[in-house]
């Protein structure tokens, strides 16, 4: 696919207008407008796959700054790509297309934690761990590898998922009040952190998993949760796909404080043993490895129950907890090692995870024979993480092969980072053209000139 986005970039860089230029270097200041080789880090996503380029990048500290510079752009008729921390897989930040960044990172001012509520208020550019240490006791209920960098603002725009989803639900089911900007420059804001109040459509809810296409959020109130106390970590060693899907859907019905259940094999293990420092999780060989993380007083008994003889290593410290965690957090970078990944999300209904699991790897060598494929995920939400490192072209071949394997078990192509650009050409697998004129109406309606992320979700 790298060939594929690379021809998609326009050869002949036309810079901005000059009064757009000298319109937006005022309102966020000099210092804000980068152009040339400062916008580098800005062009290019986190795996390495997609390159684009911008005529510039705006950076505005304020939702007063965001309203004018998209009133300049819309009305100049430019395109403008949104970005927050940069962490996402399927290139939905990056301007392929020479269109302008908008990056919300200056949007940076979190609130005091509303104990009360449980509910704070943080600014689009905040990170997703510093909204997650903002209380010591409370935690933002969404956990991603990405914390780090990943932002409110992106982490909405995408409905992230992670690794908490079975207990509390996406990004999304956080959302407790937005305010975003139209196209036009019109702020639309809904900040009262109300838990009830139906007083017309849910535009909080439509934004999330929105990819940028129909506003620009610079501000949320979001739910927290009681941080949880003495959770254990269970890393369970597996000898087959089937005993693996049966012990995790077990997890869910007998550990009561269950909050994670994850998976990796031992293709990508294999290969973090190689190139980080971490060492074998237990002596014991396994094919397949279950990560359970569960809090509440029979965490450890009920853990320990669902494991029985298997080769299992335990965590109750929170350095130690951390030490397991790696294992799993870890396996984004695995395929990096060996080249540029494909990253695939998709998800399967339960009954067909252990088929899906099994097969998928043949199918990508059915287009690819010498491909390395490394698989991973959030196995009771039927998440599986297909990392591809392509042997041959990836001149979409893979993304065929995977996901009309997906849509024949009744799955979605995007389980979590979105349709973005990898998955444009795929979305009529997962939608139906009913469904598509809808989404065409909504996108018009906020975005009439069509300026917002052109390159994601197709029109
Ligand atoms: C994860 O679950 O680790 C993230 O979605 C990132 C990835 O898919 O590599
Ligand atoms: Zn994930």
């Amino acid at each position: 696919m790298r060939a594929h986005f690379k021809t998609a970039v326009r050869t002949s860089r036309s810079p901005l207008p000059l009064t757009l230029r000298r319109e937006l270097a005022d309102i966020v200041g000099g210092s804000n407008f980068l152009t040339g080789d400062a916008t580098a880090g800005y062009v290019v996503d986190w795996t390495g796959r997609f390159h684009g380029w911008t005529p510039a990048v705006v950076r505005p500290g304020t939702t007063a700054q965001v309203s004018a510079v998209l009133a300049a752009c819309n009305a100049a008729g430019v395109p403008v790509v949104p970005q927050g921390g940069n962490t996402g897989l399927v290139g939905g930040g990056i301007p392929l297309n020479g269109e302008v960044v908008l990056s919300l990172t200056g949007l940076d001012r979190l609130d005091p934690v509303d104990t009360d509520a449980m509910q704070v208020t943080a600014q689009a550019g905040v990170s997703l761990q510093r909204v997650a240490d903002a209380h010591p006791g409370f935690d933002l209920p969404v956990r991603i590898a990405s914390r780090h960098s990943a932002t409110v603002g992106g982490a909405i725009a995408t409905n992230a998922g992670g690794l908490r989803v079975l207990r509390h639900g996406p990004m999304r089911a956080q959302i407790r009040g937005l305010e975003a900007v139209l196209a036009d420059g019109r702020v639309l804001s809904h900040m009262a952190g109300l838990v009830k109040d139906n007083t017309g459509y849910d535009y909080p809810g439509l934004l999330a998993g929105s990819e940028g296409t129909l506003a620009v959020i610079t501000q949320a109130r979001i739910r927290l949760t009681p941080r949880s106390e003495n959770s254990v970590v269970a890393l369970i060693g597996v000898s087959d796909l089937a005993g693996l899907h049966g012990l995790a859907v077990r997890s869910v019905r007998e550990v009561t404080g269950l909050e994670s259940a994850e998976f990796f094999t031992t293709a990508g293990l294999d290969i973090l043993l190689a190139h980080t420092p971490l060492a074998r999780p237990f002596r014991e060989p396994a094919k397949t490895y279950l990560l359970l993380e569960a809090s509440g007083p029979h965490a450890m008994e009920q853990l320990g129950e669902l494991a029985a003889d298997r080769p299992t290593a335990v965590a109750e410290t929170a350095s130690d907890r951390a030490r397991l965690w790696q294992y799993r957090e870890r396996h984004p970078e695995a395929a990096g090692f060996l080249g540029t990944p494909l990253k695939f999300d998709v998800s399967v209904p339960s009954g067909q995870w252990v088929h899906f699991a099994s097969t998928v790897t043949g199918v990508v060598h059915s287009v690819d024979p010498y491909a390395q494929v490394i698989t991973y995920g959030h196995i009771v939400d039927g998440n599986i993480h297909v990392n591809v490192v392509p042997a041959a072209d990836a001149d979409g071949r893979h993304q065929d092969v995977v996901f009309n394997h997906v849509a024949s078990l009744g799955g979605s192509i995007s389980a979590e980072h979105g349709i973005g650009a990898l998955k444009a050409r795929w979305i009529s697998l997962a939608r139906t053209d009913a469904e598509r004129s809808l989404f065409a109406g909504i996108r018009a309606a906020f975005d009439p000139r069509g300026i917002l992320n052109p390159n994601v979700l197709p029109r």
